[in-house]
């Protein structure tokens, strides 16, 4: 990309005084485009019995979730980590869902002692365990169940959740034999359906193949006597991450979920990650040098595939900009790369940008979800810092990790235990 696109987003801050103050590699967020995601999503929902719950692992930063409990929105975690992080966050227990293919007891018995609003259960084995532990306490567990709809939901494989093969929830099949059996989980208030067949959904398509089924799944379970009380649609909402992607509007999704759950009466949940944050921030890094290979160009930065995975895992795209005035600078094409020993730490391969130099600023946009949450210190990298901009403020929301941080957990093996 030849324009800066990061004064669109940080109109009112100057991020080459961010930089220098805080360092790099630096996650930079827009704590107003956060907001109006949010808002322009509770907009489109409006007139359905509906609520949000945000994926924590697109951005569990605590500020963020702040941001977003202060808006009355909820949460979907999957860990009892993120449970913590909700919680700690101010996010109300029972507009807290639990999704995820392996709770352990310890997760479920956190869960309970919360009070979370549901578990989605994802197999035969959960829904037992958590019978046993929610009746060892005397308690009542609400749950839905995740029906994986065997639909093909178009987006990368690493990502598709709701096919036959894959490891989330279960067929409609095993779940009616579920409400069949409900009196041997006398403890288990199994009353909702869920679903999530993936995430980065930039087609429609999928999603409303996948809502026609459960919605016939609903009224033919309902026919049979047994209550739905809630419906969570999941997450999965794409975003525009390059030239030519088209996001699906938030109005035409409500639409979808509105005409296939038309005459439904419970609660609708909504499990949107991405779609709330990845636009909102940017990576910012340092162009530690130019180095002209034998047949490539390279740019490298003092960010690496540590510090976001997204371009090494998935070979997914992110626009990159060079932070300021690039009008006189000629293009070319740079295999941009970070310092960790792997040829896999590659952000882009032959982009076309300004000319670059050693110290420049360059920001990695649309890096607002699952860049930070799936940061690892690889390469003995402490962590980079996170700041949420307010227009022409900022606050520091994560520190800069330091190697003490990193070394803290670890010690020389001088005591060797016996079992
Ligand atoms: C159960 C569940 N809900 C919601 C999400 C959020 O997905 P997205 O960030 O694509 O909206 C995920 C992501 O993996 C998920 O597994």
């Amino acid at each position: 990309m030849l324009n800066d696109a990061t004064a669109e987003l940080f109109p009112a801050l100057d991020l080459h005084k961010l930089a220098s103050q805080e360092g790099t590699p630096l996650y930079v967020y827009s704590a107003p485009a956060i907001l109006n995601k949010l808002r322009s999503l509770r907009e489109a929902l409006n007139g359905l019995d509906a609520g949000i719950r945000y994926a924590v692992k697109a951005n569990g930063n605590g500020a963020i979730l702040q941001l977003i409990a202060k808006e009355g929105a909820g949460a979907d975690i999957v860990s009892g980590g993120e449970l913590q992080r909700a919680l700690r966050a101010g996010i109300a227990a029972e507009n807290i869902v639990f999704s995820g293919v392996g709770k352990t007891d310890a997760e479920i018995s956190l869960a309970l002692d919360a009070g979370i609003g549901r578990f989605n259960l994802e197999s035969r084995a959960e829904l037992e365990a958590i019978q046993r532990i929610a009746a060892t306490r005397g308690e009542m567990a609400r749950a839905s169940v995740r029906i994986n709809p065997d639909v093909d939901a178009k987006t990368h494989a690493k990502i598709s959740t709701g096919k036959a093969e894959n490891k989330f929830g279960v067929s409609m099949d095993e779940a009616r034999t579920w409400f069949e059996g409900k009196d041997q989980w006398p403890n288990v208030q199994l009353d909702g359906l869920h679903m999530h067949i993936g995430s980065q959904l930039l087609d429609l398509a999928p999603v409303r193949e996948a809502l026609a089924r459960m919605a016939g799944f609903w009224k033919s379970l309902e026919s049979a006597g047994h209550t739905i009380a809630s419906i969570d649609v999941g997450g999965g909402l794409g975003v525009r991450y390059r030239d030519g992607e088209q996001a699906p509007d938030a109005h035409d999704y409500a639409q979808a979920i509105r005409e296939a759950l038309h005459g439904f009466t419970g609660r609708i949940l909504v499990e949107p990650g991405r779609w709330l944050v990845a636009e909102s921030g940017v990576l910012l890094s340092r162009v530690i040098l130019e180095k002209q290979g034998q047949a490539r160009r390279f740019l490298v930065l003092d960010a690496a595939m540590n510090d976001l995975l997204r371009p090494s895992l998935y070979e997914a795209w992110h626009d990159i900009v060079r932070v300021g005035s690039n009008a006189t600078r000629e293009a070319l094409a740079y295999d941009v790369v970070g310092p960790v020993c792997e040829t896999g730490d590659t952000f882009a391969v032959q982009r076309t940008l300004p000319r670059c130099e050693a110290g420049d600023l360059v920001a990695v946009m649309s890096a607002g979800a699952y860049g930070m949450s799936m940061a690892s210190t690889y390469n003995s990298r402490p962590l980079p810092a996170e700041v949420l901009v307010d227009d022409e403020r900022y606050a520091v929301i994560r520190r800069r990790q330091t190697l003490d941080a990193i070394l803290a957990e670890e010690q020389p093996a001088n005591h060797w235990n016996a079992l």
